[in-house]
This record gives structure tokens, C-alpha cells and sequence, in this order.
């Protein structure tokens, strides 16, 4: 089971880093224009920067929607550093890409994926991960968690290499569920991997142990 981070923020990728706990980091172009970042140049650097924090994947979005833009545009995103992953829509012209990618060893990660066909579609392409958006599906009345139970079945199933990512997170149960059905990855925000922490007795437990040695010990 593997932690990255849904952020393009430095500071909160170096803190989840220092946490220890860190297996990687996804961006996506909104992601990026949240920290400011703009123009081609400052873009690509970010991600190397990225990339320098970390030592696990780093998915990086493509903006094109044509295959020929998509591979122009991968090819340069894989060109910056070896943990590059390229993030790729599932359109019908992003399958070719992956196909595309994978073929030729670019790592990729298929985005914005909301159904069992897409996955599939993904995953016979040679993806080397899939995400589904699971906050996106519960904003519309639709369990997210069960698409990403219900990909993992199909995968195993057929014994597809492609690895899970649930994305799309907002809280800690959302973690704990994708989990417990099987997520290879959960990529979240910085608040909901802290989260996980949270439990009052366990505060309350620490103040007592504390409040006995001090009885003792002064
Ligand atoms: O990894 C995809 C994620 O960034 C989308 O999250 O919260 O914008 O639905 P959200």
C-alpha cells in the first residue's frame, strides 16, 4: 500500500516527506495554478522540483487533448527526471497515448476516471496506474468507493499489472475504505494523511501518562 501526496504545494510535500511515510506525489494542472505556478518554463522546473523532494512517482498532467499533442507534450514531462509519471485523460486519443507511452517505457498514470469500462480501457493499454476520482463520484450521489472495489476485482481478475490510485480524496474514512477494498495507492491531501493521526484517547493517554510520571518524578 503505497501514500502520495495530491498536492503541487513544497511545503506540503517536503512535510509528508519528513513524516517519513511518503511513496509519491500527484499534480494536476489545477493543482499547479493553485500554487501560482505559470508559463512553460516555471512549470517544468516545478516539477523537478518536485521530483527533488521526493523519491518515489510523480504524476505530471498533460494539457493536450490530441494524441500528437499528448506525446509532444509526455515525451518533454518523462525528458525531466526518471520519476516522472505521465498523467494522461481517458479519452479515446489518451489511450493511444498510454499505449503510446507504455510502449515505448514512459510510466503513466490515466486520469479522470470514473467507471469500470474506463479502467479496463486503461489497464488493456498497459497504464501503469488508474485514477479513479472517488470525492468527484460522492459529490454526485454516486459511491466511490465501490468503483474502486469494483476496478480492483476486474484487475484481479484478469491479472492486469495497472495499480490503483484513489484519488479524488477528501477526508481520512475515504482513505480507510479505499484501503480496506484494496487500493494499491491513495493520494491524498496533506490534512487527510495527517488525520489519520487523530484519535482523543490517545491524546487523553498521553496527558496521563505524563500526569503519573510527573506524580512521581516531580
Ligand atoms: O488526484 C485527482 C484529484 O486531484 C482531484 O481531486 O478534490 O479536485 O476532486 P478533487
Amino acid at each position: 500500500m503505497k501514500f502520495f501526496i495530491d498536492t503541487a504545494n513544497l511545503a506540503q510535500i517536503k512535510e509528508a516527506q519528513e513524516l517519513g511515510i511518503l511513496d509519491g506525489v500527484t499534480t494536476n494542472p489545477s493543482l499547479m495554478a493553485k500554487e501560482g505556478i505559470k508559463g512553460q518554463k516555471n512549470i517544468l522546473q516545478h516539477y523537478v522540483n518536485i521530483c527533488n523532494i521526493v523519491d518515489g512517482d510523480v504524476s505530471a498532467e498533460v494539457i493536450s487533448t490530441d494524441f500528437e499533442g499528448m506525446i509532444k507534450e509526455g515525451k518533454k514531462l518523462a525528458a525531466l527526471h526518471p520519476q516522472i509519471v505521465v498523467k494522461v485523460p481517458v479519452t479515446k486519443d489518451g489511450i493511444k497515448a498510454i499505449k503510446y507511452f507504455t510502449d515505448n517505457g514512459i510510466k503513466t498514470n490515466c486520469t479522470l476516471v470514473f467507471s469500470v469500462g474506463q479502467a479496463l480501457l486503461a489497464a488493456k493499454a498497459g497504464a501503469t496506474y488508474v485514477s479513479p476520482f472517488v470525492g468527484r463520484l460522492d459529490d454526485n450521489s454516486t459511491d466511490g468507493v465501490e468503483l474502486v472495489e469494483r476496478i480492483i476485482d476486474v484487475y484481479n481478475y484478469y491479472e492486469f499489472e495497472t495499480q490503483v490510485i484513489a484519488a479524488s480524496i477528501r477526508h481520512t474514512m475515504h482513505i480507510v475504505k479505499c484501503m480496506e477494498v484494496g487500493a494499491d495507492v491513495a493520494t491524498c491531501p496533506l490534512s487527510a494523511i495527517l488525520g489519520l493521526l487523530n484519535h482523543p484517547l490517545t491524546d487523553i493517554g498521553i496527558a496521563q501518562f505524563i500526569a503519573d510520571y510527573k506524580k512521581v518524578n516531580g
